[in-house]
């Protein structure tokens, strides 16, 4: 994709000169705590992640997506918000927040931030307000227990993190937390949570952000009557049905209102809804042209290394958003589960694996999102001693996705300075030493490398016009590999542990490992990924 971004001088919005970026544009995701540490106290913060922001760019990303980096207590890596239109004194200020959408816009990024709006934290005026008996708790699901004494609570949810999704308030009621106890959730059927959160969007928007990475969107509504679901390890179920707090109908017309108020700013402002929907079909619901501009696609993510499942994957998926003319998003990593080089295997084969995930995912129709580290061949982190752990879900023993904090260990940038770099001498997670030549400085420069892997991929989606946007269409291919065309373009993975005869495609362009042509054929190496000018 290439595509021009100017500023204003003034308020430092970005003006697209191309309409409908988002379609294809590369989502860079920072989480913030862990990116570059600016003030070396061991956490990531805004103006670290400022100083680094020509790496994204470099890199060839066209937009960052940060993490919240909202005042918060951080029970839960800041997803537990006290004040929407504060920053976290760990994380800088609100002028440091200003100053890095000015430098992203100034580069030519745009920037994304993540909107909390199921729950807010235990902390925030409006619950304390409720605890104390305020008119602020109907703007929260309290309710009366069950069981003769009001000791029981009143269904049977289940917390995501574990244990039930109610918490006893003094004074005898419950309230529910579909997360963890210190993230209650809000009654999206209340006037004032709307009107506050159109707020919110409003204040970030004027700020000059590009949009909002949604969480939970599709949780804010639940059914009527609050049922119970009448089974137990619910986590399980998430996204495999419609429960009665997650994936609701009535979360469609919170999302047309968020899509207005979007479309009534300039510059294209997107939100990309983070759901966790049982189908392609019903994840499309999301996308629909007067709903969000986007979906993480985590029936990919949650795809096994196998060529006909990866197949029937991209298939539904481009079919489901076709037909409600979204673009689909290509998803590996993020910081809620395992990095893909673990889940693919980990070690040689799970980096091979991972290397060919990113040149497939990269050149399929549509937009794609990448995690901090992934452009390093980063694997999980598996070993870290539990008492570094700060994934609520660990401490609440259960979990959706195990535990969280081992892909949120901090960024190498260098081989040989403290921290590798990430700033400070104690990172708030412990970094393995094998980590020092996985730094971007050790692979910089290295065509072998991870880094320069997806360099060269991100700089060839620019230049080549058939990727990004449009359509593709499958080659013949043995079993085992896929192989599929876009306008002057293919792509081939062999997704099988040895090499396998394929007639020569074209002239090739990038590749995750050597390849030998021959005059009419390629012998494609095993767990490889090959781009092809056709
Ligand atoms: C999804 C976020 O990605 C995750 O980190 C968080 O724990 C939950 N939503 C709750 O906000």
């Amino acid at each position: 994709m290439t595509q021009e971004l100017t500023t204003t001088a003034t308020t430092g919005e970005p003006t697209p000169s191309r309409p409908g970026w988002w379609r294809e544009a590369v989502i860079y995701q920072v989480y913030v705590r862990s990116f570059a540490d600016g003030d070396g106290d061991g956490i990531g913060d805004l103006p670290g992640i400022r100083a680094r922001l020509p790496y994204v760019k470099e890199l060839g990303a066209d937009a960052v997506w940060l993490t919240p980096f909202y005042l918060s207590p951080q029970a839960d890596g800041g997803y537990d918000v006290a004040d929407y239109r504060r920053v976290d004194p760990l994380f800088g200020s609100l002028s440091d927040a200003d100053e890095l959408v000015r430098e992203a816009h100034r580069l030519g990024l745009r920037v994304i931030v993540d909107i909390v709006p199921n729950h807010t934290s235990d902390q925030h005026p409006w619950f304390r307000a409720a605890l104390a008996g305020g008119p602020e708790r109907e703007r929260y699901h309290f309710r009366p227990g069950r069981g003769a004494r009001g000791q029981l609570p009143p269904n049977d949810w289940e917390s995501v993190f574990g244990g039930p999704a109610w918490t006893r308030a003094p004074g005898g009621d419950w309230y529910l937390h579909l997360f963890a106890p210190e993230q209650p959730d809000l009654d999206w059927d209340h006037p004032a949570v709307r009107a506050e959160f159109d707020s919110v969007l409003r204040f970030w928007l004027d700020l000059g952000v590009d949009g909002f990475r949604v969480d939970v969107a599709h949780g804010m509504v639940k059914a009527a009557g609050l049922p119970d679901i009448g089974a137990s390890e619910q986590a399980s179920l998430i996204g495999s049905q419609v429960l009665p707090f997650f994936d609701q109908d009535g979360v469609h017309e919170i999302h047309r209102s968020w899509r207005t108020l979007l479309d009534s700013y300039g510059g294209e402002r997107i939100a990309v809804a983070e759901a966790w929907a049982p189908s392609a079909e019903r994840l499309a619901l999301y996308v629909r042209p007067d709903e969000l501009h986007q979906a993480f696609n985590f029936q990919f993510l949650t795809c096994d290394w196998d060529a006909e499942a990866m197949r029937a994957t991209v298939d539904a998926s481009l079919a489901a958003t076709g037909a409600v003319g979204a673009p689909t998003t290509w998803v590996l990593s993020n910081h809620d589960v395992v990095r893909h080089v673990t889940r693919y295997g980990g070690g040689a084969r799970g980096l091979r694996r991972a290397r060919a995930a990113a040149l497939f995912t990269l050149a399929l129709p549509g937009s794609a999102y990448l995690y901090q580290g992934e452009e390093l061949g980063l694997p999980e982190v598996t070993d870290l001693p539990d008492e570094v752990r700060q994934d609520p879900a660990f401490h609440r023993a259960a979990g959706q996705d195990g535990f969280r904090d081992g892909c949120r260990v901090p960024i190498p940038w260098t081989p040989d300075e403290p921290s590798y770099g990430f700033g400070g001498a104690r990172p708030w997670l412990p970094q393995p030493a094998s980590w020092r030549r996985l730094s971007v400085a050790s692979q910089s420069g290295d065509p072998h490398s991870t880094l320069e892997l997806y360099r060269a991929a991100l700089a060839l989606r620019r230049e080549l016009p058939g990727l990004g946007d449009g359509t593709m269409s499958w080659l013949p291919a043995p079993e085992g590999v896929l192989a599929f065309a876009r306008p002057g373009f293919a792509c081939t993975v062999n997704t099988l542990d040895r090499a396998v005869q394929f007639p020569l495609p074209g002239r090739l362009l990038l590749a995750t490992t050597a390849v030998e042509c021959g005059a009419r054929g390629v012998l494609l190496p095993r767990e490889s990924a090959v781009w092809w000018a056709i």
